[in-house]
Parts: structure tokens; C-alpha cells; sequence
């Protein structure tokens, strides 16, 4: 038996059989255009770690055990990995952003208006692939994902409040709508597409405790890891004018830090004195710590879910997710 810290994701992605996932999800997005065709299918030769339909499949299988296997499954998992990288390509239009999975973003590599059609594209691909699998219980659940992308972005827009545990709060609502929901949903899709759809609601709910621990560890990377590590550029966060779990614990023991999250970092020294006032606190501790919380409860969502291999995988995958570096 293998033990848990040798187990890579690439092991995980060989127990799913997630080969031949990028061949699929290009020829998913071959159109007559061959303009639109290099566009859409660009992010998909950069180094992409396809942690999502990983997840996605790991937990049909779990909800299979002892059920034949099901091709809807596989198709959930592929629609769920068309819904990130359509959300990424427009991210990088939004955020400005030069790299993604070691390449450039597609609207660097080709322009912004280019950018934004080729995610428009993908999601108008994801949806017929989701309609042909008629179930409408599925396609509600799934078209859900697309409403709370754009309400996280939008909320990332807006939200500012000066009370430490309401910014909190409001953080982990945004982290759960533009990361979580996505492999929330796509767990709960499987789990209604296997042999035990009763399984769907645990599903949602390791997917969703998983996922809010999955960006806790994004937003700590974006402090402690490097561009290189990460195929994209690191340190963005507080360029963006963003105050993540990090500035939000170091503002309770530095609370002039309220005054620059309130001004979005944006005067001439904001980001260097928070860098600073981040690394003179516990910020990235009780961030880590928080985000093992998360992992905790999606363990203990995994003990209602019938014992497998692919269980374990999922369990796996937590570890994965809380000791990544990129
Ligand atoms: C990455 O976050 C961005 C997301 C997880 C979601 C982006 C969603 C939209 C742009 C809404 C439009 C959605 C669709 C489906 C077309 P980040 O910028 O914090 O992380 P990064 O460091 O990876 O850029
Ligand atoms: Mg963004
Ligand atoms: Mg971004």
C-alpha cells in the first residue's frame, strides 16, 4: 500500500483514467474557424493540473461502487473542466493577467476581445454538451456554476467591511462561489448520475468544504510560492487590490491594514507596508489553518460515502490540496 504523501495527482488522474481528457475536451472545442479553434483550445498545451475532473471522477466512481460505471460521469467531469477554463480566459481578461499554466493568457497571446469570445465559446460548447445528456436535474445543477462565477467576481468587485469576522465571512462566501460551487456542483452531478443519487447532497458538501479549503491555499501561494512554481504570476492579489485571508488575519494584530484594504492597496507604498504587516503575523498560519479545518470537515463527509479505493483517493486528494506549493 502507498502511502499518502507518495501519492501524487498525477497517480490519482491514472486511478480515474483521465488520459485521454485534454485530447477530448480539444476536440470539444474544434470549431470551422480555425482562428476560434487556436484561441479557445490555447490554455489546453500549458501544464494544467486538471485537479477538477480528477476530483469530479474520483467521486462518480466512489458513488458506483458496487454500480456499473457510467459514461454521464465523464461527461460531467469534461463540461466541469470547460466551465474553469472559460471562467480562467475571462479571469485573465479581468485581472490583466500575462501567464497562465507557464503560457501567456489567451488575451496576451492573441487580444482581449479575442479573449472574451473564445470563454464565451467554451461555455456555449460546455452547454450543448450538457444539454445532450437530458437530464434537466443535471443541467440545473451545473448552469448554477456559471450564476455563481459571475456572482464571486462581481461580490470581489464590491464587498468592503471594516468588522474582522464580517470580512471573513464574506471572503469565505466569495471563495465558495468562484471556486467551490464549481467542484461542489460537479461532485453533486456525478452522485445524481450514479447508482446512488441519494449520495448527492454529501457529495455537494465535501466538494464544497474541499474547494473553500482549495482557494484558502490559492490565496496563501499567492503570498509564500513563485510564478515558477505556479505557471502563473505570483503576488497578484494585493496588485489587484485584494485582500484575502492572509491581510485579513495580519489586520487583527496590524490594524492600520484596514486603511489600505479599504483604499484597495492603490498609494505608493500600500503593498510593500502590507507585505510587511502580513509577514510580522500569524496571517499565513491561521490561513493554512483554517484551510485544514476545511479539509477536516471534507474527511468527515467522506465517512458517509461507501468505502473504495477512489474514497480514499478523495481523502488523498485533501492532503493534496492542503500541502500543494503550486
Ligand atoms: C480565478 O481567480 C478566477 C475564477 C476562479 C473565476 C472567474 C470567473 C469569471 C471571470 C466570471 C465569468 C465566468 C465564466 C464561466 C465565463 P483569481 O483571479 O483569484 O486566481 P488566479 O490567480 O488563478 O488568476
Ligand atoms: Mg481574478
Ligand atoms: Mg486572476
Amino acid at each position: 500500500k502507498t502511502s499518502d504523501q507518495t501519492i501524487k495527482l498525477v497517480d490519482l488522474r491514472e486511478a480515474v483514467n483521465t488520459d485521454n481528457i485534454v485530447e477530448d475536451l480539444v476536440n470539444d472545442l474544434l470549431s470551422e474557424n480555425p482562428d476560434l479553434t487556436a484561441s479557445a483550445t490555447h490554455l489546453f498545451k500549458g501544464g494544467g493540473k486538471y485537479f477538477r475532473p480528477t476530483c469530479v471522477m474520483l467521486m462518480g466512481e466512489c458513488c458506483n461502487t458496487g454500480y456499473p460505471d457510467n459514461d454521464k460521469q465523464r461527461e460531467i467531469a469534461l463540461i466541469t473542466e470547460l466551465i474553469h477554463v472559460a471562467s480562467l480566459i475571462h479571469d485573465d481578461v479581468l485581472d490583466s493577467s500575462d501567464t497562465r499554466r507557464t503560457l501567456q493568457t489567451v488575451n496576451s497571446r492573441f487580444n482581449e476581445k479575442v479573449a472574451i469570445l473564445s470563454g464565451d465559446y467554451i461555455i456555449a460548447r460546455a452547454t450543448s454538451k450538457l444539454a445532450r445528456l437530458g437530464c434537466s436535474d443535471t443541467i440545473t445543477i451545473l448552469s448554477s456554476v456559471i450564476r455563481d462565477l459571475i456572482k464571486g467576481e462581481i461580490h470581489q468587485l464590491n464587498k468592503r467591511s471594516n468588522n474582522h469576522e464580517e470580512q471573513l465571512a464574506m471572503y469565505i462566501e466569495k471563495s465558495y462561489l468562484k471556486t467551490a460551487s464549481l467542484i461542489a456542483h460537479g461532485c453533486q452531478a456525478v452522485a445524481l448520475n450514479s447508482g446512488r443519487p441519494h449520495l448527492q447532497h454529501i457529495a455537494y458538501q465535501y466538494g464544497r468544504n474541499m474547494g473553500i479549503a482549495f482557494q484558502l491555499v490559492d490565496d496563501m501561494l499567492d503570498f509564500i510560492s513563485t510564478s515558477e512554481a505556479m505557471g502563473k504570476a505570483a503576488g497578484s492579489d494585493l496588485k489587484l487590490g485584494l485582500a484575502t485571508a492572509p491581510v485579513l488575519y495580519a489586520a487583527v494584530k496590524h490594524p492600520a491594514m484596514n486603511q489600505l484594504i479599504s483604499r484597495g492597496f492603490n498609494e505608493e507604498g500600500d503593498i510593500e507596508l502590507a507585505l510587511e504587516m502580513v509577514k510580522d503575523s500569524n496571517g499565513i498560519k491561521l490561513t493554512k489553518a483554517l484551510a485544514q479545518r476545511y479539509c477536516d470537515k471534507a474527511l468527515s463527509d467522506l465517512k458517509q460515502l461507501p468505502e473504495s479505493e477512489y474514497r480514499t483517493g478523495l481523502a488523498v486528494l485533501c492532503d493534496l490540496v492542503l500541502n500543494r506549493n503550486s
